[in-house]
């Protein structure tokens, strides 16, 4: 288990406001960080390529909270102080939600994401490696 400081995890390090979302590494290797927190994920919507390796990567400020992404084997916990990651590749396109399973608080079932899951041709990282969903 990685351990993360759930007090300022929002501050620095890698589930900072500018790092999180879709990652493309230099060696091709895509990464999502997302931040669960009462009642939203942060960001709302991640932008996924079909059939390669993703690593998603979820941390939480706050209280326990679950995810999983509707016909994908994903389906995790998110606890304070640790960092939860994994790992699948997604084998169709179009838009997936991702709910909060966990009941952690009133505004817990209006707690979800959107994962955009797009061909190879339509994941285009910009000059920093970073991929976001398109505007529909
Ligand atoms: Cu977060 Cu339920």
């Amino acid at each position: 288990m990685e351990r993360i400081d759930p007090k300022t995890l929002h501050l620095s390090g890698e589930f900072a406001e500018q790092n999180l979302g879709t990652t493309v590494g230099a060696d091709g290797g895509v990464t999502v960080r997302i931040i669960a927190t009462q009642f939203m994920f942060v960001p709302r919507c991640i932008a996924v390529p079909r059939g390669r390796p993703v690593t998603l990567r979820f941390a939480t400020p706050d209280v326990i909270h679950g995810l999983l992404i509707t016909g994908t084997n994903v389906n995790t916990m998110v606890v304070p102080g640790f960092v939860a990651q994994v790992y699948t590749t997604f084998t169709s396109t179009g838009d997936l939600l991702m709910p909060c399973h966990e009941y952690c608080g009133l505004g817990h079932s209006d707690m979800w994401a959107t994962v955009q899951t797009v061909p190879e041709s339509e994941f285009k990282p910009d000059r920093d490696g970073r991929v976001s969903c398109a505007q529909r």
